[in-house]
């Protein structure tokens, strides 16, 4: 079995590989920080989200089981009326380990389609395949087509994603509490703007409020060409996020997500701003 590290080293290769400007930003944080602290190695990543359809084949108990392997713990539910999406966070007892995001698009509430195109993806691994944790970066084995991505986006831009994206991580989170350079989110923000990165406003430019016990910000989903069968189009692709955790009233820091801020979030990787 693979260690837990290199399964996520996988997944952040995979992610950096297809979305350079995530990179770059890695990079340019923690120049910054480098600045003010030289020895210090990594930015600490909060969490990853991962995105699925509510297919038994490959819903969100069966890339969850994937983490429960490695220790991870099933959390908090989330439930996405608009954007017709159930979601769920998994933790591991070792508070460094990421925290996992994973949502699936509920199918019944779309068209006949949609549900097609989730059977297919289905069709696309086996059983044995969605038991590896190489799943977790296997992308999209499935032909598509650009003219059925952009009748997707009309139903649900989530869904239009993830038939293009396939099984890649949605987004790395840099876990503002581990940094020493920035004093609060908003800082942060505008560093990033001030280097010509593009933030999600959607909902303003911070979800959430210390009251809340979470703040996160994101950049808009960088576009990226993509080989459909009838030819190649440029569509926005993966983006990354900024959390910053507050301790709730018991002195803990509080590790859940806030549905409403999550909402918004999600439309990082929207075509339409
Ligand atoms: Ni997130």
């Amino acid at each position: 079995m693979k260690s837990l590290n290199s399964v996520f080293q996988s997944i952040w290769s995979d992610y950096t590989a297809f979305n350079p400007h995530a990179k770059t930003i890695y990079d340019q944080i923690l120049a910054h920080e480098r600045e003010s602290q030289p020895g210090v190695q990594a930015l600490v990543n909060d969490h990853i989200a991962l995105r699925t359809f509510d297919h038994p084949h490959l819903n969100i108990q069966v890339l969850g089981r994937l983490f429960e392997k490695y220790g991870y713990e099933a959390k908090s539910e989330y439930h996405f009326e608009d954007k017709k999406l159930y979601a769920r966070h998994w933790e591991h007892s070792d508070p460094k380990a990421p925290k996992v995001f994973i949502s699936e698009l509920l199918t019944r509430h779309f068209s006949p389609r949609v549900r097609e195109i989730a059977d297919a993806a289905a069709a696309s691994f086996t059983q044995a395949q969605m038991s590896e944790p190489d799943i977790l970066w296997a992308g999209r084995p499935w032909p598509a087509s650009h003219a059925v991505y952009q009748e997707l986006l009309k139903e649900s831009e989530y869904a239009a994603w993830l038939y293009a994206f396939g099984f890649r991580c949605n987004h790395f989170t840099v876990f503002f509490n581990e940094l020493k350079s920035f004093k609060d989110l908003h800082e942060l923000n505008e560093y990033l703007m001030a280097k010509g990165h593009k933030l999600n406003a959607s909902g303003g430019l911070i979800k959430g409020t210390p009251a809340e016990f979470l703040e996160q910000s994101s950049t808009l989903a960088g576009k990226v060409q993509i080989e459909f069968t009838d030819g190649r189009f440029e569509i926005p692709a993966c983006y990354y996020e900024f959390a910053r955790r507050y301790k709730k009233p018991n002195g803990e820091l509080f590790t859940g997500f806030i549905a409403t801020s999550a909402d918004k979030i999600f439309e990082s990787t929207n075509v339409r701003h």
